[in-house]
């Protein structure tokens, strides 16, 4: 019989992983120029004249040139990367966003733009002196159609202020993600985001209805229609979903919302191995049907790091591997029969080895809290390699087994992640970076990755840190069209140099 543990939410402390750093010299990060070994490249080198055209465009306030200021916008959230920008830009508008990119086109001065600065592969911060342009004052909501779900907004809009605003709605944004008290629309349009319930509402390029971009050039690109069906001519909208910031700037949004669902209910399950986690998906799957909204796994070395670091409670005893469940529905006597019926037939089979099932906000909210924090556990105590690819499911967990024989202490090897859509990650994380650990696993991660058709990034992009290894999941003659489309939508390379484009195509 499955236990329905109480959850002691006072032992579920809930922490701050965005809190703002404070960055004394001892921890800062080594410069990613100096740490990867890149060249700069051929770009203007900032001036005074420039730095007083900007305060022209914008006010002063919002250029920041002090050193302890730019600090923060130069350091990734996972510390892998650091850069040497000496200038941060704060737009409030597309008008002035064209304004800075025109300028800045015609002197070849090059521009990382930035989200919350969340992402994990080294895309969000400048590689050399770039100049940041960060969105995070143009965060306005613009409309919201309650009837097609239809929201318009700015793309420094922040996805936790969006979904409580639309729920106030009776609507939800499609995504949901552990870094949603930070991210940016714009940033989450970027990367092409997928998250925690990618299996229910799908990816962004179904959700984003239309959206305004502006060219390195300067050019407002305006594609932000709210409708459903539009079939003139070229898709524009998907070549800045997911391009992370090298064809243009997104600077508007419109998303359809789903409407916020009546009964929700997750579920925590304790399970015995890897396969038994699929064979519980597949269930899931067949009794659970249209009302499964995730599926996530984490194994126990993901789960018992994470409670350590953060000092959380775990809400049932230890397993060799966990899964959380989570379902919306419309009604709520249907739902719990279907999730009954669920329940029943994997305890019967032994998949469930113990659980618990909450309705509860506050207990889903601590659940949920727990696999949020995977991403940040290890941070403090080392480094972290982070690694995000896509499989096949029979091959899902192997790598973690792979890896762990190939490193043994003292690095440790966390798997966990959307099997719902076929996405781990895997997190080595090592008392401290070295190349020769780097070597060590890149490239033989993507080979592994490669040889079973996987995606060697499923959902993070590719950022600073892939472009080198992006041949393991593109073919040549897709790299050099995406080359030809860089150099159309921005000839002088100015936007996020030394990201996602490899330099040679092999
Ligand atoms: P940033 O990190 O600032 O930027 C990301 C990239 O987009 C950069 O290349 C940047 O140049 C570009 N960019 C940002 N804004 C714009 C803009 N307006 N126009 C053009 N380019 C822009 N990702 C997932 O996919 N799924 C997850 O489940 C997930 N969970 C996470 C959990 C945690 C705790 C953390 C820290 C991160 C997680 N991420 C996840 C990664 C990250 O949060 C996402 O990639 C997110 O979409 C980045 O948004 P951002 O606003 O922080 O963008
Ligand atoms: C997640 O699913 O938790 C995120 O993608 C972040 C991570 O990889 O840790
Ligand atoms: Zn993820």
């Amino acid at each position: 019989m499955i236990k329905l543990i109480t959850i002691l939410t006072s032992n579920v402390k809930r922490i701050n992983v965005f809190s703002q750093a404070k960055y004394s010299t001892t921890f800062l990060p080594q410069f990613s120029s100096e740490k990867y070994d890149v060249k700069r490249k051929k770009f203007g080198v900032l001036n005074s004249t420039d730095v007083d055209y900007f305060k022209s465009v914008l006010s002063e306030d919002r250029v920041l040139t002090e050193e302890s200021d730019v600090l923060p916008f130069n350091i990734d959230w996972i510390k892998n990367c650091r850069g040497q920008s000496q200038l941060v830009l704060k737009p409030k508008t597309t008008e002035e966003v064209s304004q800075i990119l025109s300028y800045c086109n015609e002197k070849h001065l090059a521009i990382c733009p930035q989200g919350g600065n969340t992402g994990l592969v080294g895309g969000s911060v400048p590689v050399f002196d770039e100049i940041v342009l960060n969105f995070g004052l143009m965060n306005n909501i613009i409309s919201l159609d309650d009837i097609s779900g239809a929201l318009v907004c700015e793309a420094g809009c922040v996805l936790e202020n969006l979904d409580n605003y639309v729920r106030d709605h009776n609507l939800i944004m499609p995504l949901d993600l552990g870094a949603k008290g930070s991210c940016q629309i714009g940033g989450n349009v970027s990367t092409n985001a997928g998250g925690l319930r990618l299996l229910r509402y799908g990816n962004l390029h179904g959700s984003v209805l239309g959206l305004e971009a502006v060219k390195a050039d300067g050019t407002v690109v305006n594609c932000l229609r709210t409708l459903k069906k539009d079939n003139t001519g070229y898709h524009l909208k998907h070549l800045f979903i997911g391009s992370e910031g090298t064809l243009g700037v997104v600077t508007k949004v419109a998303i359809h919302c789903p409407v916020l669902p009546k009964s929700v209910s997750l579920g925590y399950f304790g399970v015995e191995s890897f396969e038994n986690v699929l064979k519980l998906y597949q269930n899931a799957k067949s009794s659970l049907g249209e009302i499964l909204s995730a599926f996530e796994m984490a194994d126990n070395d993901s789960i018992s790091a994470t409670l350590d670091s953060f000092k959380l409670a775990n809400p049932i005893a230890e397993y060799p591997f966990y899964v959380l469940l989570e379902t919306h529905g419309s009604n709520e006597a249907h739902d719990n029969e279907k999730l009954s019926r669920f329940l029943t037939q994997g305890m019967e089979r032994g998949l469930i080895l113990d659980g618990t099932v909450t309705s509860e906000l506050t207990k889903m909210k601590n659940i949920w809290h727990i696999r949020e924090s995977i991403a940040g556990a290890g941070l403090a105590g080392g480094y972290v390699f982070k690694y995000d690819v896509s499989l096949p499911l029979s091959r899902y967990y192997a790598l973690v087994h792979t890896l762990r024989e190939r490193f043994s202490h003292p690095a440790r090897v966390y798997g966990y992640g959307h099997v719902g859509d076929g996405n781990i990650h895997i997190n080595v994380i090592v008392p401290e970076y070295s190349k020769e650990i780097t070597a060590k696993l890149e490239p033989f991660i993507f080979e592994e990755v490669a040889k079973v058709g996987g995606s060697i990034s499923a959902e993070h992009g590719i950022g600073f840190r892939k472009p080198q290894f992006i041949h393991y999941s593109k073919d040549k003659t897709a790299l050099n069209l995406m080359k030809d489309l860089k150099k159309s939508m921005d000839p002088n390379g100015i936007l996020n140099p030394y990201k996602v484009l490899p330099d040679v195509v092999t």
